[in-house]
């Protein structure tokens, strides 16, 4: 449960110089998610009030992340973690918490876990507390400095580290994720100092200035801590997604999905997929999408922020984003569905078919070559191959309706507004501009005249 006592704080204003991008370091994505979202997902499941502190393409992450804007505090000059926080501890202190969660906004692995685990080191009693990790290289990681007796004096930046000192480098280093009592680092907090190699206000200072001021200090070891490490660079952004994405993968087989060519399958965090779903790599599904059981997914297929139910077949080399396929549905390969295609059970779009919203009844057919744009179309229809909806008239888009039981020939037009009642035939070729009746017969096509070739000799 989320705690109301608890605040969190994402630190994301910095511009991430070494991802070598103009794109804000938080915004680059791990399996479609941005950074930003996974560290405030992590951070939603322990802490019921989350801030974000954002300053290099602020305007950028606000509208990538409207649901979390209420939360966002400005650091208009990036001047350190440090002062990061500081920029957001008035609202720290309104919002009435009586602990603060720290949280870099480029640890997207961060497990919901250890930050519960770091806020019960807090709640024993501990006025500040980090998390730590012990790597084989300190790397350019703040490194911890501990006492003679073992306790935590201070977190030095690699910039700023000297064994002679502060005592050989023993590899526990600090990963970045703290816990506050806001009562007494409200008294510590603005005495912060710049006085380093970068010339910045480091939030790691807290440590030994907590240290000074007789406060409780706590370093929390963690294993396996390089999940917690932050993404610098393109090849740290690589090595975490493809961790995320083996996991992710993993726990899907073992709780039941059949998965074809595994290593190519990329899989969201959202994605939810149920046991007996089947899929063959290399494939992507992404955002909120949902497979039923019984549901096969081809290959090279993308799917985003879908739903396909039980026994639909999405076959190779389609594209679906927001579309929903009821079950028993086949599409492709080559079909692309957009946002709003709806296919109701039984229906079938086949290669070169994209859909925009439009809805295809139950059993209705569209199978080749076809655009259906803002559309209708009623149970058992038949689009022939070829056929176009024209639903924007250069200023306004209008719909379509095609009745149940109606047929299309093939390239036909279907210029918008214009309805096709049910049973009604379209002859090939036609360019439909007014309604037709249910059960008619249309044919909107100049008539063919046969005549002799010149110069040619019977
Ligand atoms: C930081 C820690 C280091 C730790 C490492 C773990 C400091 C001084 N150093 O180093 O001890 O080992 O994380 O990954 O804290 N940010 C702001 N405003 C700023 C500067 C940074 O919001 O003015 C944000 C960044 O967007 C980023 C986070 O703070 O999300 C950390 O900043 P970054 O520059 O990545 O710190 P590191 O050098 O990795
Ligand atoms: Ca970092």
């Amino acid at each position: 449960m989320p705690d109301s006592t608890t605040v969190a704080v994402i630190l994301a204003a910095g511009k991430g110089t070494r991802m070598h991008s103009d794109k804000p370091k938080v915004l680059q994505t791990l399996l479609g998610e941005t950074m930003l979202r996974s560290v405030a997902t992590a951070a939603q499941t322990v802490c019921a009030q989350v801030l974000t502190v954002v300053g290099h393409g602020h305007d950028l992450v606000r509208k990538a992340h409207p649901d979390l804007a209420e939360g966002f505090v400005l650091q208009a000059e990036q001047m350190g973690t440090g002062h990061a926080l500081q920029t957001a501890w008035e609202r720290v202190r309104q919002s009435g918490a009586s602990h603060c969660l720290v949280l870099n906004g480029d640890t997207p692995l961060v497990p919901p876990e250890a930050l519960e685990d770091l806020l019960d080191a807090v709640r024993e009693g501990s006025d500040v507390a980090f998390l730590s990790a012990v790597l084989p290289s300190s790397g350019a990681f703040g490194r911890v400095v501990r006492g003679p007796g073992g306790d935590v004096l201070s977190i030095v930046e690699a910039k700023d580290y000297d064994p002679a000192t502060h005592g050989p480098d023993t590899g526990e280093v600090n990963t970045g994720l703290f816990c506050l009592r806001v009562a007494p680092v409200d008294n510590i907090l603005f005495d912060l100092s710049s006085a380093n190699k970068s010339g910045e206000f480091y939030i790691t200072d807290l440590v030994g200035l907590a240290v000074a001021s007789g406060l409780r200090v706590h370093a929390q070891r963690r294993e396996g801590a390089h999940e917690l490490m932050g993404i610098n660079s393109p090849l740290e952004l690589a090595h975490a997604e493809e961790h995320m994405r083996a996991g992710i993968v993993l726990a899907h087989m073992a709780a039941g999905v059949l998965i074809h060519q595994h290593h190519g399958v990329v899989i969201g965090p959202r994605v939810s997929l149920e046991p007996g779903a089947e899929l063959t790599g290399p494939c992507r599904i992404l955002g909120a999408s949902h497979i039923e059981r019984g549901a096969s997914v081809g290959a090279f297929t993308q799917i985003v922020d879908s739903r396909v139910s039980a026994g639909a077949e999405v076959r190779e080399h389609c594209h679906l984003e927001n579309a929903t396929l009821a079950a028993d549905v086949i599409a492709g390969p080559y079909a692309r569905l957009r946002p709003g295609a709806v296919l109701h059970q039984g229906a079938r779009v086949g290669n070169f078919v994209e859909m925009k919203k439009a809805v295809l009844g139950p059993g209705a057919k569209a199978s080749h070559l076809t655009y259906l744009g803002d559309c209708e179309v009623g149970a058992g229809a038949n689009i022939g191959a070829g056929t176009i909806t024209c639903n924007y008239d250069g200023v306004n888009k209008h719909t379509t309706q095609i009745g149940a039981g109606a047929f299309i020939g093939s390239n036909t037009a279907l210029v918008a507004p214009v309805t096709v009642g049910e049973k009604a035939l379209v002859g090939a070729g036609s360019v439909i501009t007014k309604d037709v009746p249910e059960g008619g017969l249309a044919i909107a096509r100049s008539k063919q005249t046969n005549l002799e070739r010149r110069g040619r000799k019977p």
